[in-house]
């Protein structure tokens, strides 16, 4: 069964962290039709200003937990869905305190399935690759839908609980859900406390980009815009109860990248320090999107990662007031964990 659905008034939970916030503003751009109210919780991740000078009469920000089952009562009637992007988002912070990641990820998710449940609404789950754990550098395979659940970090494995949690609420209690799993974002209002925009940063600030160790490890980019079209396809005509895998064939590793913004920023090549490794670091990761091209005739817009990274940069530099007030803070929690 297909949703054939075309959602009036929709719930964005995290709709004020990186990926939320583009989704909110993507809805905005492109469907006039749907009025999105955001929930968010407003951590260190999570900041009003990704949603200002959005139109009034289309977005409406609600500040609250989603681990709040009576403010679920109270915002949830009268939406005919729930977007669920809302999570504790870095693994270099599961290792460090895992206990938040079970609480927002894992009980988080929980609540916002029983809310779906009370009001008989639709549900789309945002999550990631790494549920599936990693592959190795000369191993020709990638994820599909049938990859057997594999996480190696805190981050993962409470995304793949929360994943498991939503298949279970499905079947049994016949919930109206759809989960997307999503390789390496990259674009505008990412934290500094991430790879890309934590080495843009450095450069800006004067500090020289940190590797974690040989910097082999192979991530699968896309741009955040491209996420969203997905998600929203998958929303509007994803079969009930099926999963689709969202990537675009952007496999780089590490130093390829960090290289790639050096250059850019007109710096030299090697102006970079090697820091400790991440501790189970993933090796690689990469996405068969096969199923959400085929079955939904999606597309990504931002096939030149070249580009895409340029703009990314230009807007880091065109937008320091945004990130500056942060930066010291996130450099010196990775300071005190050697990285
Ligand atoms: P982010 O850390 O930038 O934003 C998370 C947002 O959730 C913040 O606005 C924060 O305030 C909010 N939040 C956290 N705990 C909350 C709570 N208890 N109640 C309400 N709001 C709360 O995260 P992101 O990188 O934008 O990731 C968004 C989603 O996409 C996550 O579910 C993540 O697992 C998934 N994902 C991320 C990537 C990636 O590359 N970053 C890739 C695939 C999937
Ligand atoms: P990150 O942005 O944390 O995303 P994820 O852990 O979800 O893949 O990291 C992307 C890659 O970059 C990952 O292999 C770890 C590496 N990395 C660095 O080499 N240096 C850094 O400063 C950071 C934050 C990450």
């Amino acid at each position: 069964m297909t949703s054939d659905f075309s959602p009036k008034n929709i719930i964005v939970t995290g709709g004020c962290g990186f990926i939320g916030s583009n989704f909110v503003h993507y809805v905005v751009d492109n469907h006039p039709e749907t009025h999105v109210t955001v929930l968010d919780a407003l951590t260190y991740a999570g900041n009003i200003e990704n949603i200002a000078g959005l139109p009034e009469d289309r977005v409406e920000f609600v500040h609250g937990d989603i681990c709040d089952a009576d403010l679920l009562d109270r915002i949830v009637p009268g939406h005919d869905a729930i977007v669920h992007y809302a999570a504790e988002s870095h693994n270099d912070n599961s290792i460090a305190d895992p206990e938040p990641f079970l609480r927002t990820n894992v009980e988080g998710t929980y609540r916002l399935l029983e809310a779906t449940r009370r009001y008989g609404i639709r549900y789309h789950h945002i999550s990631t690759d790494e549920v599936y754990g990693d592959l190795a550098l000369d191993d020709p395979a990638r994820f599909t839908e049938s990859t057997p659940y594999r996480p190696s970090s805190p981050y993962s494995s409470t995304k793949a609980a929360s994943d498991l949690l939503v298949r279970a609420w499905t079947r049994t209690y016949g919930l109206r859900t759809t989960i997307s799993n999503c390789s390496n974002n990259y674009g505008p209002y990412q934290h500094v406390e991430k790879f890309i925009p934590r080495q843009i940063t450095n450069i800006l600030t004067g500090v020289r980009p940190k590797l974690y160790g040989e910097g082999l490890n192979v991530r699968d980019w896309i741009h955040t815009e491209d996420h969203s079209s997905a998600v929203w396809t998958v929303l509007t005509r994803g079969r009930i109860g099926e999963t689709y895998l969202i990537g675009a064939d952007g496999e780089r590793n590490n130093l390829t990248v960090l290289r790639m913004i050096l250059g850019m920023m007109g710096r030299d090549p090697d102006d970079f320090d090697h820091v400790r490794d991440r501790p189970g670091h993933d090796r690689r990761y990469a996405i068969d999107a096969t199923k959400l091209r085929t079955e939904l005739g999606w597309m990504p817009a931002h096939t030149d990662f070249e580009s895409g990274l340029r703009q990314t940069i230009d807007w880091y530099m065109e937008n320091r007031a945004w990130w500056e007030p942060v930066k010291a803070k996130t450099e010196a929690r990775y300071k005190a964990q050697g990285q």
